[in-house]
């Protein structure tokens, strides 16, 4: 089975992508994959880390060695993306982490021929070895998120309940629409994805009822709360299903993975379960 490639975009900074691709992927791998006479097993997930930052990789505890995904994707010849996948402590759950010339990409890859299919043409031949694969993308709009969104299935944008959030998703439409008439291909809306949602600032309560009025069942029925545990997980280097198994956190992600799941044509093969965080392990 070749697995859906699920990017996270956003049209600005800061707003949670990296969080999400994260605790998505951990909360995903917490549960389990059933397919008809074979043993149940974990799912296998792969997070691919286009920011020049590799916060996925720490978030997971995951050391920055060479080869990174800057020599997948920036090297002529590329190195093959298998040889740059880690694993990291989640069982299941492997990274192929970002190196710190990815900052550079748009320059590097300025002359290269159909660049923007560099994502794709990188990713497809580790496709039947994953259940799911979930890329996050870097803050500024540029090849790489370019290259990811052809390379996507579906794409769930990230919107932050501290930001003026619909003017982002606008933009976002935008850069989806030119895509299908530049490239030819453009992916699913798996969803808007609400982030750091307060429980009571009337501002940020206004963001999620405005959107959910104006774009009804596309935004997913679960929003991420802000909750301080969310941001304190990654200083040990853990998701926050392992640092606070308890937390609003983890039970919004678990949640959402619960969704993703379905939108993305998984849930036959993962499940829902009653209570998703009860899997957490600490
Ligand atoms: N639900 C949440 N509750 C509390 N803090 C959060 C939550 N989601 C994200 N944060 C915090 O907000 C900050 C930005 O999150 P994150 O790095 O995931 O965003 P990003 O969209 O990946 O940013 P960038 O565009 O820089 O890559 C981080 O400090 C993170 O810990
Ligand atoms: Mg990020």
């Amino acid at each position: 089975m070749s697995a859906p490639i699920v990017v996270f975009a956003a049209h600005k900074g800061g707003v949670g992508k990296t969080t999400t691709t994260v605790n998505t992927g951990r909360a995903v791998c917490a549960r389990e994959w059933v397919e008809p006479s074979i043993p149940t097993r974990a799912p296998r997930v792969l997070l691919v880390d286009l920011d020049g930052q590799a916060h996925v990789a720490s978030m997971l505890d995951v050391a920055r060695a060479s080869p990174t995904l800057e020599d997948v994707l920036l090297e002529q010849p590329g190195v093959p993306a298998v040889d740059a996948v880690r694993p990291s402590y989640v069982p299941g759950l492997d990274v192929l982490p970002a190196g710190e010339g990815l900052y550079d990409a748009d320059i590097v890859l300025a002359r290269r021929v159909a660049r923007e299919q560099l994502v794709a043409r990188a990713l497809a031949p580790l496709r039947d070895a994953y259940d799911l694969i979930l890329v996050d993308t870097p803050p500024q709009r540029g090849l790489l998120t370019l290259a990811a969104l052809v390379a996507a299935d579906y794409v769930v944008p990230i919107v932050s309940a501290h930001h003026l959030a619909l003017e982002g998703v606008l933009g976002l439409r935008r850069t989806l629409r030119l895509l299908g008439e530049e490239v030819g291909r453009t992916p699913h809306l798996a969803g808007y994805l609400l982030t750091q949602v307060p429980h009571n600032e009337s501002g940020a309560r206004r963001v999620v009822a405005d959107m959910r009025a104006e774009f009804g069942a596309e935004v997913f029925a679960t929003a991420i709360r802000r909750n301080a545990k969310v941001a304190e997980a990654p200083q040990y280097a853990r998701a926050v299903a392992d640092f606070a198994p308890d937390s609003a956190g983890a039970r919004d992600y678990a949640a959402f993975a619960t969704e993703l799941l379905d939108r993305v044509g998984l849930s036959e093969h993962v499940p829902p379960v009653e209570a998703a965080t009860a899997d957490a392990e600490s």
